[in-house]
């Protein structure tokens, strides 16, 4: 039987190297959730702890790149960067222009596109779609009705199809209703070392 959470290249190295000086940039964060909390979901970015497990659980194979999405400040994007993914194989997508303009500045060579990530067949360039090996989603989905995460879920297919993504979460149990979403579930990791301990969660569209 095929295992529907198989990732398709061999694991990351565990990154040691610590964010880049710059990337986590907490006041230009914690702003943005003054402004916007439900966009943001979180008032301080991923802990070190936490984008090490991440980075754990991304496995593209060589020729395939990762995308992230609601990459914030960038450092999960760093921890990604220092776990092996080329920086030209990496692809960032983030609706705050501020923040877009932020992860342009700290990390020279990765495509930041500034943006919805529900409109992610029309912002990917075309030449990546369907080679997308690896898809972490930081938009707090959790927050929405079920309409809305199936939009995300169904532009995360569009682009990536059968791959599936990994959403890191706050919450006890699946932050997705994975059965009525179509999708199975499986908590990757967690890691009390984050401010809230948070879990990583994969994702993956349920054979029909
Ligand atoms: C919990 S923060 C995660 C930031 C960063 N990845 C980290 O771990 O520190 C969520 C991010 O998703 C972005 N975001 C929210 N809705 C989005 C959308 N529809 N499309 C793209 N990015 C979005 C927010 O602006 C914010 O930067």
């Amino acid at each position: 039987m095929t295992d529907i959470f198989q990732s398709s290249g061999a694991p990351l190295e565990s990154p040691s190297i610590p964010p880049k000086t710059g990337t986590a940039n907490p006041g230009m964060f914690f702003r943005r959730w003054l402004a916007n909390p439900l966009q943001m979901g979180s008032i301080v970015p991923s802990s070190p702890a936490l984008c090490r497990r991440i980075v754990q659980q991304v496995r593209p194979a060589p020729d395939e790149a990762v995308l992230e999405l609601g990459a914030g400040t960038g450092v999960i994007s760093q921890a990604l960067l220092a776990g092996g993914v080329p920086a030209d194989r990496l692809i960032l997508v983030e609706i705050v222009p501020d923040m877009a303009a932020h992860l342009r500045r700290v990390l020279p060579g990765v495509r930041v596109i500034e943006g919805d990530a529900r409109r992610l067949p029309d912002l990917l360039p075309p030449a990546w779609i369907g080679r997308i090996g690896a898809v972490v989603c930081g938009i707090p989905l959790v927050l929405l009705p079920v309409a809305e995460q199936r939009r995300f879920i169904d532009a995360i297919e569009a682009v990536a199809p059968g791959r599936g993504f990994l959403h890191y979460s706050y919450c006890a149990t699946s932050p997705l209703p994975a059965g009525r979403l179509g999708l199975a579930a499986r908590r990757e990791a967690w890691t009390p070392l984050n401010f809230p301990p948070a879990s990583v969660w994969r994702y993956t569209p349920r054979p029909h």
